[in-house]
């Protein structure tokens, strides 16, 4: 009889999926690479050799990010920098380029979230989710773009996304509406930069828990129940199971794949039934009150 077993662990930590040096001498520059998911794909370029420009706001993150790359040996650069600038995203470019070079693949996967009811969602806080993680997301690419054309080199980009791209996002109508933004303009851009050489492809994590997951998000999580039997892979995902993605995307060993968008999550998204749990309102699943004006 067959035993709910789920899918397997993956390979051990440590363990690379693409041959070692396999990134020896490239520069990869990855937007929030101090923390969670960013920081465990960062860790995955490092260990296959690729230089790392790690870019975010807080110098606590840069310091993190810093750290975990030294610990592997490898070469780290760290800039403060907010993706809803231009001109601070050409400076971290500029200094990238000084210390290493040109980057060779961009991992766009800074962003900002955090549940709230629609009814709820100030226009600023609207504002804020969108300019980050959808055009932040795009200036970082056109910044890559730009100098790639400009330099007659290719490049790849990879953007990290999220599974309610497809499905929308109840209790967060923000994040979902700019992943689903990024999740097209991962398409539009392949088109217009593939003739010049730049691959540009999405990544979606499933549930990948983390120590950095901001408070809001934990427990948006911890509200629900244990995670791994509501998976069908019986488990949520493990770290360095993104990160291999996230390689292989970037690799020579994926240059005709370009425009798509790799979901990561042990078929989670596509769980649907015709009878759902009863609908709980997202009020009520955030333990919130009556809607107050
Ligand atoms: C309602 C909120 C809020 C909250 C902030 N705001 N937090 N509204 N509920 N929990 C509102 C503020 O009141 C303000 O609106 C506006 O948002 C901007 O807030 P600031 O604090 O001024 O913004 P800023 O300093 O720019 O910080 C951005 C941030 C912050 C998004 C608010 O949380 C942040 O820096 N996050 C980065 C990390 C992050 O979000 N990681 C999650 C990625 S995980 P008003 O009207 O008052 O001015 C992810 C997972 C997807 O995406 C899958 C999950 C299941
Ligand atoms: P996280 O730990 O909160 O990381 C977000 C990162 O983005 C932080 O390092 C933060 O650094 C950076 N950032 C935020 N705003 C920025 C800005 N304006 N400029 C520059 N950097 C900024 O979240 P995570 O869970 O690792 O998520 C990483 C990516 O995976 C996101 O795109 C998220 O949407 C996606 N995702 C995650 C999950 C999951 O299960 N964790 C599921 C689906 C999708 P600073 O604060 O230092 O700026």
């Amino acid at each position: 009889m067959a035993e709910i077993i789920g899918l397997p662990e993956p390979a051990p930590e440590g363990a690379t999926a693409l041959a070692p040096g396999a990134y020896d001498g490239q520069t990869v520059f990855v937007t929030g690479g101090g923390t969670g998911l960013g920081k465990a794909i960062a860790i995955e370029f490092a260990r296959l050799g690729a230089n790392l420009v790690i870019a975010s706001r807080k110098p606590e993150h840069l310091d993190a990010g810093r750290a975990a790359i030294e610990s592997l040996g490898a070469e780290v650069l760290v800039v403060g920098c907010d993706i809803r600038q231009p001109d601070q995203i050409t400076e971290a470019f500029d200094a990238a380029a000084e210390r290493f070079s040109l980057p060779n693949a961009l991992i766009n996967n800074a962003a900002a979230n955090f549940p709230v009811p629609a009814e709820d969602m100030s226009p600023n806080a609207w504002r804020t989710v969108v300019d980050i993680t959808l055009n932040g997301t795009f200036f970082c690419a056109r910044e890559f773009a730009r100098r790639h054309l400009s330099a007659g080199t290719t490049g790849s980009i990879v953007n990290i996304g999220a599974s309610y791209a497809w499905t929308g996002g109840p209790g967060f109508a923000h994040s979902a509406a700019a992943k689903a933004g990024v999740k097209s303009m991962t398409e539009s851009l392949a088109v217009e930069w593939g003739p010049y050489g730049i691959q540009v492809n999405g990544l979606v994590p499933g549930l990948f828990p983390h120590e950095d997951m901001t408070a809001d998000i934990r427990s948006s999580l911890d509200r629900t129940h244990a995670k791994d039997p509501c998976q069908p892979a019986m488990r949520v995902g493990r770290l360095r199971e993104l990160g291999w993605a996230a390689t292989f995307l970037a690799s020579p060993f994926a240059r005709f794949i370009s425009g798509h968008t790799l979901v990561v999550d042990g078929a989670n998204w596509q769980r649907r039934s015709m009878t759902n749990p009863a609908v709980v309102t997202v009020r009520d699943q955030m333990g919130k009150g009556p809607f107050q004006p």
